[in-house]
């Protein structure tokens, strides 16, 4: 017998139903035209790539690949993964197609959806989408501002004010290895009061411990030595020069000596962007972007050495605050035509009128399934549609059409040849 089961999205998985997709295409559109002035190309990687890449470039101790990853194998025997981010991705399609020869910096963005098993719970999915941006091959430390800029300015052209940049230096492999030994010693009489997890990155990955939200670990942490007073001379000078461009941009940043952030491949500048936690959801919500630099993971990957820094945004993340906020989405471009038919010629004529009105790039609507005139008016009404065009039988016979508008019930009649004329001329 067949199940009468009703069929739901898999868990943490969502539709994004056509009111959403508003603010999906508003936040997209902001993206593309903020990405083409600072000079960014589109670029889109597969959705799957190889497992390695993920553990080799997002970490092997991270949360990410060893707790959040849909991984699989296929039938031809290939280990794939479900892409949990998009930078391994873009640095993999960077070493794969040369793009090493190409004048620097090698500027890039790409949107779309990423997967990660994580509890579900408000700002997190398992199936997401992030809109993120890489500058390959720059070293400056200009390249760590533009990138932060460009994602305050993507915020605040969506209209968020009380943005809070969190930013910290995690140093290069150097530094960074000396100031492990200073954070093991701290931390090692703490140990058996970290949570498993934490007792576990003591092993794996200790700077993980950093940024472990649970409490009785970050009061551990508060009192840790932070690594912006062990850097080396060449981070201290980079992480100093990224804090007087933000200066100069007049970005409102705030040092954050723990972020550490949840992926292997930083060094150097890490940042985060989220919306003040005095904002309805800001707080459960969290970061709403991520990024920083990352200067050793194209070599890590197999390619020349080349430093680089990104970020990304979550699309969701967004998409909840601005509901959150009571903002409200402009519609899609308000149609101002609608085209009533009645009898079966009318009928056969305004498929042909409609179609050319679509050539012409003239937004109209249609209710050819409808047979009577006053039931196609009345929708026309509640569309609030400003001239409706009505074709009957005497007006076919005669070649014309007749032009009526809404709110004065004004009626023209005109020759069909000319209905593109008249139309346009009535939109001007
Ligand atoms: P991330 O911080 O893991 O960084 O993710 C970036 C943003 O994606 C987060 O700030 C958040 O808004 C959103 N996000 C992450 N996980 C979820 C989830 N489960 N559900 C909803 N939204 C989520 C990266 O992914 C790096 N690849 C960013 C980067 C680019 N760094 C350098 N270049």
């Amino acid at each position: 017998m067949p199940s009468r089961e009703k069929f739901q999205s898999p868990t943490g998985m969502h539709d994004v139903l056509s009111d959403d997709e508003l603010y999906f295409q508003k936040i997209e559109k902001i993206c593309e035209n903020i990405a083409d002035f600072y000079g960014f190309k589109r670029i889109e990687t597969p959705i799957l790539e190889q497992t390695e890449l993920f553990e080799r470039g997002t970490g092997f101790s991270t949360d990410i690949v060893l707790k959040q990853m849909f991984s699989f194998r296929t039938r031809g025997g290939d280990y794939l993964t479900l892409r949990p981010e998009g930078t391994p991705g873009v640095v993999r399609s960077f070493i794969q197609n040369g793009m090493i020869n190409l004048p620097k910096p090698v500027k890039l963005w790409y949107s779309g959806p990423f997967f990660r098993y994580e509890r579900p719970q408000a700002g997190r999915f398992r199936q997401f989408h992030q809109v993120g941006f890489e500058n390959l091959g720059v070293k400056n430390p200009i390249v760590d501002a533009q990138i932060i800029q460009i994602f305050f300015n993507i915020l605040k052209e969506l209209g968020f004010k009380n943005l809070i940049i969190e930013l910290n230096s995690i140093g290069d492999s150097e530094c960074r290895g000396y100031y492990k030994r200073i954070l093991a010693t701290y931390l090692r009489p703490y140990q058996n009061s970290l949570c498993a997890d934490c007792r576990q990155r003591l092993k794996q990955n200790i700077f993980r411990v950093l940024d472990c939200k649970e409490e009785k670990c970050q009061k551990i942490t508060k009192g840790a030595p932070q690594i912006i007073n062990h850097l080396c001379e060449e981070c201290h000078n980079h992480f100093k020069n990224v804090l007087e461009y933000l200066e100069e941009l007049e970005l409102p940043y705030q040092l954050s000596p723990y972020l550490a952030r949840g992926l292997d491949y930083y060094t150097k500048t890490v940042f985060e962007i989220s919306l003040s936690e005095n904002e309805p959801m800001a707080k459960e919500i969290g970061a709403l972007v991520g990024g920083g630099r990352y200067d050793d993971l194209v070599k890590i990957l197999g390619g020349k050495d080349t430093p680089a820094c990104g970020g990304a945004l979550g699309v969701e993340r967004i998409v909840s605050l601005m509901k959150a906020k009571g903002k409200k989405i402009y519609s899609a471009e308000k149609p101002q035509i609608f085209l009533t038919q009645v009898g079966e010629s009318a009928k056969k004529k305004s498929l042909k009128i409609f179609e050319e009105l679509r050539k012409e790039k003239i937004k109209v609507v249609e209710t050819f399934h409808k047979d009577s005139l006053s039931s196609q008016i009345k929708i026309a009404d509640d569309l609030g549609i400003k001239y409706v065009l009505i074709l009957g039988q005497k007006e076919v016979l005669n070649n014309e059409i007749i032009i009526k508008e809404m709110e004065t019930g004004k009626q023209e009649t005109v020759k069909l040849e000319k209905i593109i004329k008249e139309i346009k001329k009535r939109l001007k």
